[in-house]
């Protein structure tokens, strides 16, 4: 099934109804890639300079191409000039991420994650692409990888956005998961993994000993009805990701159905930097919000106006600036 959905990659007036420019696959050697995962990109026809880079990685039982047809990025990169890569994961069994193992759960340390990483390092080399705007989103198994990068690459992301997903470091195997990539987790998925906020906040910051740089900003969302992740991630999420990020756990600001009727956002911190949407009676087939990430990540933006928020201008003295 997965040699199917590959070979449809290749047929260029399957994928000329989406848009101008087509999804290319990288068979060149891009950076340490050490479990192999399949590197696919949408480069549209007309990039902005420094083109800002998203990361859009595939849900269990999806592929790159699956990514690139489910959702609007590849038309909104046509767009607004930004570039789309779609990672493929190496687990033929499922086609569900690594978000399991010591290697991707660490900075450089290895597994899927890191492959992602030197996908990115290679676009941004090849393209001149902005090194302050790369983006990562995805859905189930995509949003855990989010999560993942958000976590073991801090310095790589201005910010992520994760759709029925779970907490960086929910997934990872139990005892020694070292070389441990395809583990599910079922305790994490049916929500019974818990940690105080303290506790989420030094498995993430363990991930990357000793770093106090910059940390992106994230926003998730979550049915209330998730049957294959269960939605106390969601609160888990909102503990790690606040005490990461220095944040009360108490949010800001609390808006009743936004974006869609019956989805609660919830703002932590003064400045957005943490947004949590709890979709009432959603299940785990969630409706990606194009609209809200792109507003999110500033990504509909052009010109010298845009992103003023991750070049320093906010949170100065405690991020790096991004420049
Ligand atoms: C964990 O497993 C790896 C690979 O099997 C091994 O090399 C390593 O020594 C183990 N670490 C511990 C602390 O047991």
């Amino acid at each position: 099934m997965a040699t199917l959905r590959r070979a449809v990659t290749y047929i260029p007036w399957l994928v000329s109804v989406i848009s101008g420019a087509s999804l290319q696959r990288i068979a060149e050697p891009f950076g340490y890639n050490p479990t192999k995962v399949g590197f696919y990109i949408y480069v549209p026809d007309a990039l902005v300079p420094h083109p800002p880079v998203l990361v859009d990685p595939h849900w269990c039982h999806g592929d790159a191409n699956a990514a690139f047809r489910g959702s609007q990025f590849a038309t909104l990169a046509d767009k607004y000039g930004f570039i789309v890569i779609y990672p493929d994961s190496p687990n033929t069994a499922d086609k569900c991420w690594d978000v399991s193992s010591r290697e991707t759960l660490t900075h450089n340390g290895g597994g899927d994650s890191l492959g992602i990483a030197s996908m990115v390092r290679w676009t941004l080399d090849k393209y001149g692409g902005d090194k302050g705007r790369v983006f990562a989103t995805g859905v189930s198994s995509g949003a855990m990888m989010t999560n993942v990068l958000m976590g073991s690459y801090p310095d790589m992301f201005a910010a992520g956005s994760a759709f029925a997903g779970v907490p960086f470091g929910c997934f990872a195997a139990p005892g020694n998961n070292s070389g441990v990539y395809g583990y599910w987790n079922d305790a994490c998925a049916t929500g019974k993994v818990s940690h105080t906020a303290e506790e989420w906040k030094a498995i993430v910051e363990a991930a990357y000993p000793g770093y106090s740089g910059w940390r992106p900003k994230l926003q998730i969302f979550h049915g209330t009805a998730d049957e294959v992740l269960s939605y106390n991630n969601y609160n888990e999420a909102v503990k790690e990701w606040t005490a990461v990020l220095g944040l009360s756990t108490t949010p800001s600001s609390v808006t009743e159905d936004t974006p869609a009727k019956g989805w609660t956002k919830s703002v932590y911190g003064p400045d957005s930097w943490f947004e949590a949407y709890s979709a009432a009676g959603v299940p785990h087939n969630i409706q990606v919000q194009e609209d809200t990430v792109m507003k999110f990540f500033d990504l509909a933006c052009k010109g010298d106006g845009c992103f003023k928020w991750g070049k320093g201008g906010l949170h100065s003295k405690c991020r790096r600036s991004r420049n």
